[in-house]
């Protein structure tokens, strides 16, 4: 490393400025707290623009406050919580480099030293100012003949100096652009991390938003394989903000577009893009994904992926990435309340209500309390739904084709028939397979228990609806709910006509048993981190098109994710690849399917680089990457 870094502290270092952290500890009880710091916020700003003489402002916001040095130990405690991400995952490189990196700043070296010895930076190193107290503690400003406390104190201190070049200087502030323009530095990154400020971005010829893509900039081996701000993520159909949030905070540079693309204005869009997010709305074909030449993966924010040609992805090498199970609950709240409704013929009610009937008689209104519940399919659904209908009083039976642990007190029945004739409400939970088509039909419901209710919230052609209205109008069915069918329109707004809505023991819903908020809010939390875990660790758990491996994490590794046609040979020219270049493994995780090969392998950091070139030439490669 023959650079000698020049780095700034408040809002480079730190995601803070320090004499608002002071402000913070120290006006927490004084009446005009709020107008102080406005104002502190002002002066900072001005200054770190260029809109105000920097002594100026320094003498200015230290006499707002009213320090004592026995608060310094709680401002420095919040500064070394404000650490910058990314110059701590680079702390190993800044201590190997201490001695060629100087913190410079027009902050306090009180304040500055504690928290730069966390990322095994050196206190000789540090230049600031240093604040002076009285007697009895009390601050009184800053120790006279600093150059730091005047306006173009850096540059004069920089000049002073007269560090070894190339020198690189890496800070967010107008001081620290006046240094660059005095051509005492050989480089300058503007740094964006915490704060961008426009009147410095617009005459700093680098930006950097991380310090990883300062170290990536130079040449030098940073923390992390490539800088996370140089991978575009495109958010696409108003996926849920919890994702949004997750990717920015990792330092992805993300973007958003509330609607879907057609397909013109995604293959423009698609070539720049690392991952993708979509719903149900953007088809990706395998036209749209030839053009995807950056595409690592796709996360599908919903349920199904028929949107997504997994074949084409699969082939190139793409993983796609879907949230199957987040709505679990929201389905199951869905079909208790349901279940609830129907036995105490809430349906008819409701409707005589709003025909202006008022109608107080029994009918035959049961609690569900004591009942039997029998579930069809007792998968991720069919088990929650066990264990809320028993917490509510159910006796719960249940059939599945699997073997499936019974929860709770609840008990698998062998036969279909058997679970018909002794439930007094069945819920269908199957999964989509050909064979369920029309699995209740005449003979099912007739082996149903007289006055007993059913539901489907799976799946719309499992049950024949013509059966079902038969067993509703001869009153041998007390009421039914589904919210799916056979066919169901495209869009909101459809007309959606079927003979079962005029049954007035119906409770039709549009599809909605897993849409809610929480289960939107989960959907983006769950694919944001499957999609961050295979671009930071290559754990493929939970894809949909490529074989999945859990990975234990990565230390010490540089780790080589390679996907491949699953062709005989591959790994064994990869390991050549690995014993020809003397790499030493620490671990290796293979997995394949019919089409594709998947292997991991986990090296010491020493290796030559022409061994990724060796790789990469692997006959049948699709993608290979190294993390680290
Ligand atoms: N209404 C909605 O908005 C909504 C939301 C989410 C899921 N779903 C649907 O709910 C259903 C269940 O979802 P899940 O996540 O619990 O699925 P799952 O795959 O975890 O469970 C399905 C279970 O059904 C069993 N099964 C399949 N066919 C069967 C049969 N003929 N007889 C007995 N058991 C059978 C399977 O062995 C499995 O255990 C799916 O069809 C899913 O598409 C609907």
């Amino acid at each position: 490393m023959h650079y000698t870094f020049l780095l700034d502290f408040d809002s480079t270092l730190v995601a803070a400025e320090s004499l608002e952290v002071m402000a913070e500890v120290c006006l927490s009880e004084d009446t005009e707290g709020a107008r102080k710091r406005a104002r502190l916020r002002e002066l900072t700003t001005a200054a770190m623009e260029g809109h105000m003489d920097f002594g100026a402002a320094l003498s200015e916001r230290l006499a707002l406050l009213d320090l004592r040095r026995e608060q310094l130990p709680a401002i420095v405690a919040r500064l070394q919580q404000a650490l910058s991400a990314s110059f701590l995952a680079n702390r190993a490189f800044l201590e190997a480099h201490a001695e060629h990196i100087h913190v410079l700043s027009g902050g306090f070296e009180e304040l500055i030293v504690p928290v730069i010895e966390q990322l095994g930076l050196r206190a000789d190193r540090v230049h600031a100012n240093r604040l002076q107290f009285d007697a009895q503690g009390r601050l009184l400003g800053c120790v006279q003949g600093n150059a730091l406390a005047r306006a173009g104190g850096k540059v004069e201190t920089v000049r002073a100096l007269a560090l070894a070049q190339p020198c690189v200087l890496v800070g967010d502030g107008w001081s620290d652009l006046e240094v660059a323009e005095a051509g005492l530095v050989q480089r300058f990154y503007a740094y964006t991390e915490h704060v961008r400020r426009a009147p410095v971005l617009a005459r700093a010829e680098r930006e950097a938003p991380s310090f990883d893509e300062v170290l990536f900039d130079l040449g030098l081996r940073a923390a992390h394989s490539y800088p996370k701000n140089r991978l575009k993520v495109l958010l696409l159909e108003n996926i849920h903000p919890s994702a949004v949030e997750a990717f920015a905070r990792a330092g992805y540079s993300v973007e958003t577009v509330p609607g879907a693309l057609d397909a013109a204005a995604l293959a423009a869009r698609i070539g720049e893009v690392a991952v993708l997010g979509i719903r149900s709305k953007t088809r990706l074909t395998a036209a749209a994904l030839a053009q995807a030449k950056r595409l690592v993966a796709v996360g599908a924010f919903c349920i199904g992926t028929n949107q997504i040609d997994l074949d084409a992805a699969r082939q190139r090498g793409i993983a796609v990435f879907n949230a199957p199970y987040s709505n679990t609950r929201s389905v199951v709240e869905l079909a208790l309340a349901e279940i609830i409704l129907l036995l105490r013929g809430l349906p008819e009610k409701l409707r005589q209500m709003d025909h202006g009937v008022w109608d107080k008689s029994l009918g035959a209104a049961r609690e569900v309390r004591g009942k039997t519940l029998g579930i069809v399919g007792y998968g991720n659904i069919g088990m929650q739904l066990s264990v809320l209908a028993e917490a509510a009083g159910m006796r719960v039976l249940y059939v599945d084709l699997a073997e499936r642990l019974a929860l709770g007190t609840a008990q698998r029945v062998a036969t279909l028939h058997e679970l018909l004739a002794a439930s007094d409400a069945i819920s269908v939970h199957v999964d989509g397979r050909a064979s369920n088509r029309n699995m209740f039909g005449a003979a099912e419901f007739a082996a149903m228990r007289p006055g007993s209710v059913f539901l489907n919230l799976a799946r719309g052609h499992v049950a024949d609806l013509d059966a079902l209205r038969a067993a509703l109008d001869s009153g041998h069915l007390r009421g039914a709910a589904l919210d799916v069918f056979p066919e169901e329109p495209a869009r909101n707004g459809d007309a959606f006509a079927h003979p079962l809505t005029s049954n007035p023991r119906l409770l039709l819903t549009p599809h909605i048993g897993g849409s809610t908020l929480e289960a939107q809010a989960d959907i983006g939390r769950y694919v944001g981190q499957r999609l961050t875990d295979y671009i930071d660790g290559g754990s493929t758990e939970g894809v949909v098109n490529l074989p999945a491996l859990r990975l234990p994490p990565q230390e010490q590794a540089h780790r080589f994710v390679h996907l491949h046609a699953n062709q005989p040979g591959v790994l064994a020219r990869i390991n050549e690849a690995l014993s020809a270049h003397g790499a030493n493994i620490l671990g290796q995780y293979l997995k394949t399917d019919a089409e594709v090969g998947y292997v991991i392998t986990d090296v010491d950091r020493d290796y030559s680089p022409a061994l990724l070139d060796a790789i990469r030439a692997v006959p049948h490669t699709l993608r290979f990457r190294v993390l680290y």
